[in-house]
């Protein structure tokens, strides 16, 4: 294919500059054009380091004819706003996670990426490409471990204080993290979304029912430090949600200290864990070069970040060069949010939320 897609960046921030710009420049068939940010110095310091004109005005991305597509790395609220700007100027659409944070917003920017006719996608979607997630399906699909019974997530930060006014870089001096308003929450949705499309992609399951209890204790901060999120899959499967951004010591534990647990997926003949960038997966029957009865450990030297970006924005430009649907469409970035959305409303009503079929 010998065309490119044009990327324009709408936010210059943490996430623009230590991790798009970058995983831009190393993807084939796209080429950086232009950037934004209302912060001068963030432009300027974007432009300095990626060698692309930045400036604070939206109408320059959004007017320039060689961009075909936006990547929007804004505080969470203005991904909608931003993304129907763009979509009625023409450009395709690719939102940060979560692509926003009311189901009304995320459905009105879905509608307007369809009537102007271009592409949408939420980047969260990007952690399919993650050669263990990849790998995870496979061995599901194969019946290695059967039929899915349940799933659990597990992850504890311990955010310093600095975090909640400028990221983890400092990059940009703000408050939006700790605002609900401006966020839509605290660690569920700003980090877990990654985890939920995971397991929908993984597992093929959907969740029917979403039940929380949230609180803060340690932070002092609008949105939640601390989440339990009980869930049932439409299979029947159960699942659970335990994260934290306030955990002292955060997440490791075992016996040298050094285990990090996440994901795990429990089947009726065996299990799938994600832990430290491996995948550790038990089988009763074996398959796909597995042995039956014990443990398998599989590396990847490839971890989820920035390579699995790379394939990310590929397949995002082939699909719009194709004109064809992306790998992760507007429907699944809603999808992702709906439970969390739901799962926000649980905690605030004690009482469980049915999804929509
Ligand atoms: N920082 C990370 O590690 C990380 C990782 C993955 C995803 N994300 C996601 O990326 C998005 C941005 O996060 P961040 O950490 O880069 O935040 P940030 O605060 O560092 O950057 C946000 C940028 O948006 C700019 N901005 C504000 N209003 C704007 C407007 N009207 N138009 C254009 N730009 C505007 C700000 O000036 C700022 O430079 C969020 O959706 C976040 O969840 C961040």
């Amino acid at each position: 294919m010998s065309r490119r897609l044009g990327i324009g960046l709408i936010g210059l921030g943490e996430i623009a500059y230590k991790s798009t710009g970058g995983v831009l420049l190393r993807t084939p068939n796209v080429t950086m054009v232009a950037g934004m940010d209302p912060l001068p110095e963030i432009a300027a310091s974007y432009e300095a380091r990626f060698k692309i004109p930045c400036s604070t005005s939206l109408d320059d991305v959004l007017k320039n004819p060689e961009v075909d597509a936006v990547v929007i790395s804004t505080p969470h609220d203005l991904h909608v706003p931003l993304g129907i700007r763009a979509a009625q100027t023409g450009k395709h659409v690719i939102v940060e996670k979560p692509m926003a944070t009311t189901l009304d917003d995320a459905d009105d920017l879905i509608a307007a990426c369809q009537e102007a006719g271009v592409k949408l996608s939420s980047k969260e979607g990007g952690v399919r490409y993650q050669p263990a997630t990849a790998r995870a399906k496979r061995l599901l699909d194969a019946g290695v471990i059967g039929d899915v019974m349940a799933t659990q997530v597990f992850g504890a930060a311990n955010k310093p204080e600095s975090y909640w006014s400028g990221g983890y870089s400092g990059r940009v001096r703000t408050t939006w993290r700790r605002s609900k308003a401006e966020s839509g929450g605290g660690i569920l949705i700003m980090n877990y979304i990654y985890d939920i499309y995971r397991l929908r992609y993984i597992t093929g399951l959907e969740v029917a029912r979403v039940f929380a209890e949230y609180d803060t204790y340690r932070t002092p901060v609008e949105v939640e430090d601390f989440i339990a999120v009980t869930l049932r899959y439409t299979n029947g499967a159960i699942g659970t949600f335990m994260a934290s951004s306030c955990a002292p010591g955060a997440a490791k534990s075992g016996i040298r200290g050094t285990r990090a647990a996440g994901n795990r997926i429990f089947g009726t003949a065996g299990q799938i864990v994600f832990e430290d960038g491996d995948l550790l997966v038990y089988t009763e029957i074996g398959g796909d070069g597995l042995e039956s009865g014990s443990w398998n450990q599989l590396s990847f030297s490839q971890d989820f970040g920035d390579d699995t970006y790379v394939t990310y924005f590929e397949r995002f430009a082939e699909a719009v060069l194709e004109d064809r649907q992306p790998d992760i469409p507007g429907e699944e970035g809603r999808r992702n949010l709906e439970i969390f959305l739901a799962a926000y409303h649980s905690g605030e009503t004690h009482e469980p939320v049915t999804l929509s079929e």
